[in-house]
């Protein structure tokens, strides 16, 4: 029998051991990532990449992108984008589905990537790895359907209509650390399903997963010239290119201050209107009303809230709960939350793993130092002694009057409590709609009339009703916000690849 540190029985985990097996195999490797331009590797000096679980753990090494590698990454995208597009849907699914199957194949090096250069815990590791799968087969399927053929239109006699589907250029696809593997390649494939040339700037924290992936899409048949790859830092690597007229659309995750000002960038300059795609944060709440089932509500908000280390974009930063049940519920969550082990996400036994930073850690402390003196703390989970070595943030929840008490999304494993009565429902709607944001929300209601009321009042992209609100499956629950949250379309749903993409009609007197 294997247990934990806290004494809960692990033997649900053992489908975990042959992963633990080829982590061990692994755990002293170091990458040698560059960047990559024209299948070529390049950069500047090596610089070092840690393991937030261990800072002092180097994991590899990575070359960022300097001025002549963005400059020839623009002018061989460019040059060769136009071949990619006509090679048509059908060809570049394909190419994509070996994708999918490459990822597949690597899941073991990639799993070793996302725990020491992301702080992924194993089970988050196996979702990951799931969904860039999931990412590259769907977005296939929609190629082959959206991009394989022109679409006949009507017309007098003699007169042939059509509608083609082509790229826009070239597309600059900005990825965050949150999920290294999986947005990276779910923008990537998306941008090449619909025919464009990619110019791919991963986070500059994950540099290793995102270079593993490019190798793999060259394996897979894309093109060298159609595929680049330019690490390091945001201001002085994406930034150029932002600005740059040879890039024709921008694809960003990340923060919605980030969005905003790529926005204006793409505005202000030289040349074609380009379009932003973004994805980015959300203050997102649940409802629990008085007719929920409280055990089922604990384990859903620890989840959505604690689970990645509150490091979604999708997780629960605001539990609204009605004041009849608040205290049930409040003291399963201290309860639950006292279970979870925060430690090494290496180890089999954690539940929660670090932080990605230093600077991202003293944000979430200087808020959780704020909500000691503005709110209530209700819960500090205690962490392994080996967090210690690592950027950790133990899990906090604090209890607040009101949403007005939160400036913003705050990154990380720390959840917000409000009570709520009865006949406040209408206040708790306003407080949420005032935030601006709109990504996910949850409800947690055996009454149907309310929570279909509550969905269609709000304007939020993605609704949970009595479970928990994290890792939207692709295809499945196509994922995206609205206002502060984003521009839309829905990442893994059926329109998304149409944004990247031009139409062109072409009419032909026969
Ligand atoms: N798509 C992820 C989720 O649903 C991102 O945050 O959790």
């Amino acid at each position: 029998e294997r247990k934990n540190s806290k004494g809960r029985n692990l033997m649900d985990r053992t489908q975990y051991e042959p992963l633990m097996a080829a982590l061990e195999e692994r755990n002293s490797h170091k990458y040698a990532a560059a960047s990559i331009v024209a299948g070529m590797e390049v950069g500047g000096e090596p610089v070092d990449v840690t393991n937030p679980a261990n800072t002092a753990e180097v994991v590899g090494t990575a070359r960022e992108a300097r001025e002549e590698d963005l400059e020839a990454a623009a002018v061989r995208a460019k040059a060769a984008q136009k071949d990619w597009d006509r090679l048509g849907g059908t060809e570049r699914a394909k190419i994509l589905r070996a994708m999918g199957d490459a990822i597949e194949a690597e899941r073991d090096t990639f799993a070793d990537l996302l725990v020491r250069e992301a702080g992924k815990t194993l089970s988050d590791v196996i979702a990951e790895v799931r969904e860039a799968v999931d990412f590259c087969r769907y977005y296939a399927a929609r190629a082959e359907e959206q991009f394989g053929a022109p679409i006949d239109l009507p017309g007098p006699t003699g007169e042939k209509n059509q509608l083609h589907l082509s790229g826009r250029g070239t597309f600059l696809c900005i990825a965050p650390w949150n999920f290294p593997l999986a947005i990276f390649v779910g923008q990537v494939a998306a941008a090449l399903a619909a025919g464009n040339a990619v110019i791919a700037k991963p986070a500059e924290q994950t540099p290793l997963v995102a270079w593993h992936a490019v190798k793999l899409f060259h394996k897979a048949g894309v093109p060298a010239d159609v595929l680049h790859l330019v690490l390091g830092d945001g201001v002085k690597v994406a930034a150029p290119l932002v600005a740059d007229e040879r890039v024709s659309g921008v694809a960003f995750t990340g923060s919605t201050e980030t969005a905003k000002i790529i926005n204006r960038t793409l505005a202000d300059r030289d040349g074609a209107i380009a379009p932003l795609i973004a994805e980015t944060g959300g203050q997102n709440a649940m409802i629990v009303d008085s007719t929920a089932l409280p055990e089922q509500v604990s384990d859903d908000v620890i989840q959505s809230a604690f689970g990645s280390a509150g490091q979604r974009c999708s997780a629960l930063r605001v539990l609204f709960v009605q004041d009849s049940v608040a205290d049930k519920v409040i003291n399963m969550l201290k309860g639950a939350l006292k279970e979870r082990v925060i430690g090494d996400p290496a180890k089999l036994t954690t539940d929660i793993g670090p932080i990605i930073d230093a600077e991202a850690l003293k944000g979430l402390q200087d808020h959780c130092a704020k909500m000691e003196k503005e709110a209530k703390l209700v819960a500090k989970a205690d962490m392994e002694p080996e967090a210690e070595n690592g950027t950790f943030l133990a899990p906090h929840i604090f209890e607040l009057d009101g949403l007005h008490q939160l400036e913003h999304e705050n990154f990380g494993p720390i959840l917000h409590v409000i009570r709520f009565k009865a006949a406040e429902m209408d206040e708790v709607l306003r407080q949420i709609g005032d935030t601006g944001y709109g990504l996910t929300f949850g409800v947690h209601s055996r009454l149907e009339g309310r929570w279909k009321d509550l969905f269609e009042k709000t304007n939020i992209g993605n609704t949970y009703i009595n479970r928990n609100m994290v890792g939207a499956v692709v295809g499945v629950q196509p994922f995206g916000g609205e206002g502060l949250s984003g521009t839309g379309p829905k990442a893994g749903g059926p329109h998304y690849l149409l944004r990247f993409a031009a139409e062109h009609t072409l009419t032909i007197n026969t």
